[in-house]
């Protein structure tokens, strides 16, 4: 790679247009197209909006070296964006995490809680979920910014194909069982549009099936 393609990023625009469009597309569905009132635009439909940017970033950032290996071409700006979308897409899901602990309670979530006011057996799994793969993007981002880097062993562990494809695992399991009741009555979508967990759900299926064919 000469200085020229090492220069190229093209993290900034495909950050603002990846925001624009999940904040956007979570306005669109919720108060455009569906009832949730606007008073809720600051916090409930943003934390959505705000999920969906971490999982379109995160699933950039796992997919654009493997589908380069799989021979199609992706250019120096996007591969040299990637370090700068998993960081970003990381810094959301953090705050996607803080936003979902101050807002689930039943009078929100009333879907996640049986009449008893424990979790449902699927809300427990979809949390479960979320947590493993929060913890583990976390462990990913700290074994680059600690000493843990110069441990070679552990960084060919962390970054090997076996346990990126089961790590991803998780969250495909935290939107699954989060949505999956919904994802089949297409005629109660608001406006006719896909919940927001199918449409991360559709795309992240599609990062893990090029990892898994083009991740070395
Ligand atoms: C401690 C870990 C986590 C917790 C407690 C958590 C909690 C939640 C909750 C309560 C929802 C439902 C939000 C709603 O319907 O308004 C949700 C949805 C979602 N979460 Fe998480 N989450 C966690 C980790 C993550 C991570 C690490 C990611 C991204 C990599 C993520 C991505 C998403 C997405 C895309 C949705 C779908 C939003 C929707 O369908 O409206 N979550 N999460």
């Amino acid at each position: 790679m000469n200085q020229t393609s090492q220069s190229k990023n093209a993290a900034a625009i495909i950050i603002a247009l990846t925001c624009l469009f999940s904040i956007g597309y979570a306005i669109l569905r919720y108060h455009i197209a569906g009832p949730v009132p606007w008073k809720d635009l600051s916090f409930f439909t943003l934390n959505k909006g705000i999920a969906l940017s971490s999982f379109v970033l995160l699933t950039f950032n796992f997919s654009f070296g493997p589908l380069n290996n799989l021979g199609v071409p992706v250019s120096d700006g996007l591969l040299n964006s990637r370090k700068a979308l998993g960081m970003t897409g990381f810094l959301l899901a953090l705050i996607h995490v803080l936003m979902s602990f101050m807002l689930f309670n039943p009078a929100v979530f009333s879907k996640f809680y049986e009449e008893n006011g424990t979790l449902t057996l699927t809300a427990g799994l979809s949390m479960l979920g979320g947590v493993l793969s929060f913890v583990v993007l976390w462990g990913y981002n700290l074994s680059f910014q600690t000493h843990l880097r110069e441990d070679k062993k552990f960084i060919r562990f962390i970054t090997s194909r076996n346990f990126l494809l089961v790590a991803m695992l998780f969250s495909l399991f935290h939107l699954f069982f989060m949505g999956y009741k919904g994802w089949l009555t297409p005629n109660a979508w608001h406006g006719g549009l896909p919940p927001i967990s199918l449409v991360g759900f559709i795309l992240f299926t599609v990062g893990y099936i090029i990892n898994l064919f083009g991740r070395k």
